[in-house]
């Protein structure tokens, strides 16, 4: 009898993606990006790591929080799910790597590249009382490519506002194939894997940000969830028990609609428009499902939080496997480039 073939194992496409460490994160930042990681792990040869240069592009004078920031948002990645046996888990600024590709991709670069990124000048807008008139919040997109092509990544998960940034490092790593490949490719071209937009907003119907006052952490205590939930605005026409109300003018509605299963929101149209319930009433349904989503997120994160040092040694392997590949790359492209000496 022939030996069974074995089974040729699928190449597992390598993704690349980071986030800003904010701090703990809120269930925008599930629903909009950490959801999307959790599932890509699966099938996917995953490295996730903590922007924490990428947030002194911004904020190069706040130092006291780093620190917390950095392990808090980690600690909220495990809880969500994130296995660090499946997928690589490191922090930016332990990779001089990633700086020294930054370094040798800025001297071919283009300004005007960097100048025509829409969130530069939106940024600088945005951010009024913070002066962005610096080389490193213009040189960013470019770090960012650093971040990419240092790993060779297939996909980047990221939302439509980063787009751009995959875009311009698809472009630098053409020109640097262009200068220094002599026909080989030595940095393959990323392509943009669009995350859905969270569907989430704030509890005031704007988006869900710390600074708005408008969130509710992954790790909200669910008295606290509770409390934030009943005190959301409604429909603004639906003022007295008796007023038919408009789901689609209520951001609670925009919460049965990530929450709810079809039974639950239809209940919430029929009573919603017949004025058959009240708006406390209305909200329970949506307290219980976030409290109840939560719960496995608590636990997970507790038993790191009881055990910090376990939360370092996963940065640390992830940190050296990511290292691995990072000076693979390293020496490739020094190579390419006549570095060799
Ligand atoms: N710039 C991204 C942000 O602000 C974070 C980021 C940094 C990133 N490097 C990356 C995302 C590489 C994807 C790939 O959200
Ligand atoms: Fe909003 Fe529900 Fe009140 Fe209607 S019943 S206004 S959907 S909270």
């Amino acid at each position: 009898m022939d030996a069974p073939v074995p089974a040729s194992p699928r190449p597992r496409s390598r993704v690349v993606s980071g986030m800003r460490p904010t701090g703990a994160l809120h269930l925008g930042h599930y629903h909009g990006a950490l959801k999307n990681w959790v599932r890509l792990q699966h099938d996917h040869e995953c490295y996730f790591f903590v922007a924490d240069w990428h947030a002194l592009t911004t904020h190069y004078a706040d130092r006291e929080d780093l620190e917390r920031n950095v392990y808090d948002m980690v600690v909220d990645w495990l809880a969500a799910g994130i296995d660090p046996d499946r997928a690589t888990l490191f922090i930016q600024s332990r990779l001089p790597e990633h700086a020294e590709l930054f370094a040798l991709l800025a001297m071919g670069t283009p300004l005007s590249w960097l100048e025509r990124v829409p969130s530069y000048k939106d940024q600088i807008k945005a951010l009024t009382g913070r002066d962005l008139a610096t080389y490193g919040f213009l040189g960013y997109p470019l770090l960012q490519a650093a971040d990419i092509l240092i790993y060779k990544a297939a996909l980047v998960p990221v939302g439509e506002d980063q787009a751009p940034h995959v875009e311009i490092t698809r472009e630098v790593a053409r020109r640097f194939n262009h200068l220094y490949g002599g026909g080989n490719t030595v940095l393959p071209e990323p392509a943009v894997l669009l995350t859905e937009v969270s569907k989430l907003p704030g509890l005031d119907g704007a988006k869900m940000s710390k600074s708005l006052a408008n969130d509710i952490a992954m790790r909200e205590e669910p008295a606290e969830v509770e409390r934030k939930i009943r005190r959301m605005p409604t429909d603004p026409d639906r003022v007295r028990r008796t007023d038919r109300g408009n789901p689609e003018r209520c951001p609670v509605w925009q919460f049965h609609r990530v929450y709810s299963d079809t039974d639950t929101q239809a209940w919430v149209t029929q009573g919603c428009t017949t004025a058959g319930i009240g708006c406390l009433e209305c909200k329970q349904p949506v307290i219980d499902a976030i409290v109840r989503q939560q719960a496995p997120w608590r636990e997970r994160a507790e038993a790191y939080l009881s055990n910090p040092k376990q939360v370092h040694w996963i940065v640390e392997v992830g940190t050296e496997r990511a290292r691995a590949r990072a000076r693979q790359t390293m020496r490739e492209v020094r190579g390419a480039m006549g570095l060799v000496y």
